[in-house]
């Protein structure tokens, strides 16, 4: 009994060492537990933030043409670790930004990268650990030296592509996890990220020892029979169906044990007549407990998704003061704009939620669900229906064009079903929120979140049977129907490319047939690898790109299969496409992003403003517009939110109480990822990724920049 005692002692003492080191470091991502990216860090406050000045600066030297930087780094006492360009990690003097190590997770010269949002660390005793994943893998680094542990996992990594379903052909499939994990005791907990499309396999949540890269648990989102929820798809839709992934991270409440997880929607996005039902637990917020992987609450944001309306970032843990009674919370943004506040106990809503009935389908072989949850409260943070009172009205053109524009597609509801004739959607599936998520401050339980406003266009393509007997069809015609099924989401049915992914129509110019069959087996960077098709098929698809083999036919007698269960999909969409004007402006009126502060307490919106402008437009005359936003904001108890995200590529701190600017910086490029703040030696910085790209459409680049004050 004393023993136990004298443990619970050493225990809290650890616990308060811990809390004081908390709040001059950044430990893990967005921060804290609850990811509420809060600094109690006073030093740089609304007095002086005008005399911020850059510490250093720091570049990877590794950027390429379609490369982003969305890692929010840690700093751990004296070090700070980030992800570069290409997903190397590095290890820099926090307060120099002097390089100690860096470690490439792929092999010497190999065309692999991506990004990630960050990484995890994870200490007893002396052994530090660095826990990342790159692509497929999850890697375990020494601290100090940035070597990764030969013995975690098989070969020195854990493959997230094995133990999904059978693992015979685990080699086929694209599974990555974009998002930290997070710790629980000596577990690692990782999401993943998924194709959106028919042959994603399921986003289970899983669990590692952290000593040995072991699978302790995991959670099936899609489950299975006899699980709970799995009536509420198709039968045997496990086996055929994927998505339903916490691609976003995950938060950890340390004292109930429980782990929060915000799920995407099920794969295909945008059509569901093959898993009829609700779709448990896809758009879910998910509460499982931390050490088994066990099942507490769930609380569904959308039934059977039909709009890609992902969870985007992980949930948020907070304390809800309501009524004067403070209420341990779980706050969820949604692409959507609408906010879920959820009693961590028990997933009940404490601000309400009603089911409102939505629109059906027109497609036959749809079965949309009847009702969607709206919260009476907070309203809704971004527009969240499209009408012709909101066309933009920059210019008279402008107006014109998004008024024929629109006037091809249906639009109404926020639930407004995809349909072959194509909806309008709005909010889009950029949101409303997106993976930048909210900042919330602990002394007040306000929220800061940056939001878009931005229309999609959504239009569904009949698939189906195009892809069979296509045995003695000329080569070119098979490939061209490959590239409308498998490329034209991201390289644009006219092969121009789209933001973020390069164009293909002059292909032939800049490579070898070789080199793009060589690309489409093993992916590059962020371009996935099409591990699924044949030899036959790459050529088809190849010979199409760069118009040769004209007089080839096309001898396979099977269909080609391009779902789980190894048959045709039966849609796609046209492309990913937003409802821009004659010069690429969005088609509504502005802001088209925002920066806004909501009072959870009370449920509303205590400021709002717009969040970066477009130099084009200000030579107009037009300002206050907003841009697309992506990167997350801070906010510190010197009374300030820090936020880049904005595609004028500043970064700027506001007064947290009025919205008021108070410093602006313009970065060397786009800061589209999610600052820290961290004192050492007694001196505040502020951090943050400026490497521009992704669907920003703004220069690339890969700096780090630290400011402090002078
Ligand atoms: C999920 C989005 C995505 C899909 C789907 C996709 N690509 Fe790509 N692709 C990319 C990105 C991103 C790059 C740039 C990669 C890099 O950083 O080098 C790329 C690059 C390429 C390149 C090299 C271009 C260059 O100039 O270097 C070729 C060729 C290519 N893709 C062909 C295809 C074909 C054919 C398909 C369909 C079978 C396809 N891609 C599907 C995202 C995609």
């Amino acid at each position: 009994m004393k023993k136990s005692i004298f443990f619970i002692g050493i225990l809290l003492l650890i616990a308060s060492c811990d809390r004081s080191s908390l709040h001059k470091s950044w430990r893990t991502y967005r921060g804290d537990d609850g990811i509420n990216a809060y600094s109690q860090l006073t030093q740089i406050n609304r007095d002086n933030v005008d005399q911020l000045q850059v510490a250093w600066t720091y570049r990877t030297g590794d950027y390429t043409d379609f490369s982003k930087i969305e890692c929010n780094p840690i700093i751990i006492e004296r070090v700070l670790y980030g992800v570069s360009a290409k997903m190397k990690v590095f290890a820099l003097e926090a307060n120099t930004g002097k390089e100690l190590w860096v470690y490439d997770p792929f092999e010497p010269g190999s065309k692999e990268g991506g990004f990630n949002r960050g990484l995890t660390y994870w200490e007893e005793g002396d052994d530090r650990r660095i826990l990342v994943c790159a692509k497929n893998k999850l890697i375990a680094l020494n601290a100090q030296t940035g070597k990764p542990f030969s013995d975690f996992g098989e070969n020195g990594f854990v493959d997230l592509r094995k133990g999904l379903r059978n693992d015979d052909d685990f080699e086929k499939y694209d599974v990555s996890n974009t998002s930290p994990g997070v710790i629980y005791e000596d577990l690692i907990i990782v999401g993943s990220s998924l194709s959106e499309n028919y042959e994603a396999l399921s986003g289970d949540i899983r669990a590692y020892d952290v000593h040995t890269g072991k699978m302790r648990w995991t959670f099936h989102t899609l489950p299975r029979p006899g699980e709970f929820g799995y009536d509420t798809w198709s039968e045997d839709n496990y086996k055929n169906i994927g998505g339903a992934n916490a691609w976003a991270g995950l938060s950890i409440d340390r004292e109930r044990g429980l782990v929060f997880a915000a799920t995407g929607a099920p794969a295909f996005d945008f059509h569901g007549g093959e898993r009829k039902g609700q779709n448990l637990f896809a758009n879910c917020v998910l509460a499982l407990e931390a050490a088994t992987g066990k099942y507490v609450w769930h609380f569904q944001t959308s039934h059977h998704d039909l709009w890609d309306y992902d969870l985007p970032t992980p949930p948020n843990l907070t304390a809800i003061k309501k009524d004067g009674i403070e209420i341990d919370a779980v706050v969820q943004m949604t692409k959507q704009g609408l906010v879920f506040t959820l009693d961590r106990a028990t997933g009940i809503p404490i601000y309400p939620v009603e089911e409102r009935a939505v629109p059906s389908s027109t497609m036959t072989d749809e079965s949309t669900w009847p009702t969607q949850p709206f919260p009476i409260k907070p309203l809704p943070l971004t527009r969240t229906t499209f009408d012709e009172s909101i066309i933009t009205d920059i210019s008279s053109e402008a107006h014109d064009f998004i008024k024929t524009e629109a006037s091809k597609y249906s639009w109404g509801s926020i639930y407004q079903p995809p349909s072959l004739q194509g909806i309008i959607q709005l909010p889009g599936f950029t949101g409303g929120a997106e993976w930048s998520g909210g900042a919330i401050d602990r002394e007040t339980g306000i929220m800061y979140v940056g939001l878009n406003d931005i229309p999609n266009i959504v239009q569904l393509v009949a698939v189906g049977n195009e892809m069979e007997n296509l045995s003695g069809k000329p080569l070119i015609e098979v490939g061209s129907k490959i590239y409308n099924t498998k490329c034209t989401a991201c390289h644009g049915e006219d092969r121009k490319g789209n933001p973020g992914f390069p164009s293909l129509a002059d292909i032939s110019k800049r490579m070898q047939p070789k080199d793009a069959t060589n690309i489409l087996k093993s992916g590059q960077r962020n371009m996935p690898a099409f591990t699924e098709l044949s030899e036959e098929q790459l050529m088809a698809v190849v010979s199409f790109l760069f118009e040769i083999n004209k007089n080839q036919t096309f001898q396979s007698d099977e269909p080609i299969g391009t779902t789980l269960a190894g048959k045709p999909m039966r849609y796609r969409i046209k492309a990913y496409k937003q409802l821009l004007d004659q010069n690429g402006y969005p088609g509504i009126k502005p802001p088209w992003g925002t920066l806004c502060a909501l009072d959870l307490n009370t449920a509303e919106v205590k400021w709002r403003v717009p969040l970066g402008e477009y130099p084009d437009l200000v030579a107009q005359g037009i300002r206050n517009t907003g841009t697309q936003l992506f990167g997350g904001g801070i906010v510190t108890s010197g009374g300030l939110v820090f936020i880049g995200a904005s595609q004028d590529e500043k970064f700027r701190a506001f007064d947290k109480e009025t919205g008021e600017m108070l410093w602006e910086f313009q970065l060397p490029a786009g800061g589209y990822a999610t600052p820290a703040t961290y004192e050492i030696d007694g001196k505040q910085y502020v951090v943050i990724a400026a490497a521009g790209g992704g669907f920003q459409r703004t220069k690339t680049s890969d700096h780090y920049i630290a400011f402090t004050l002078k």
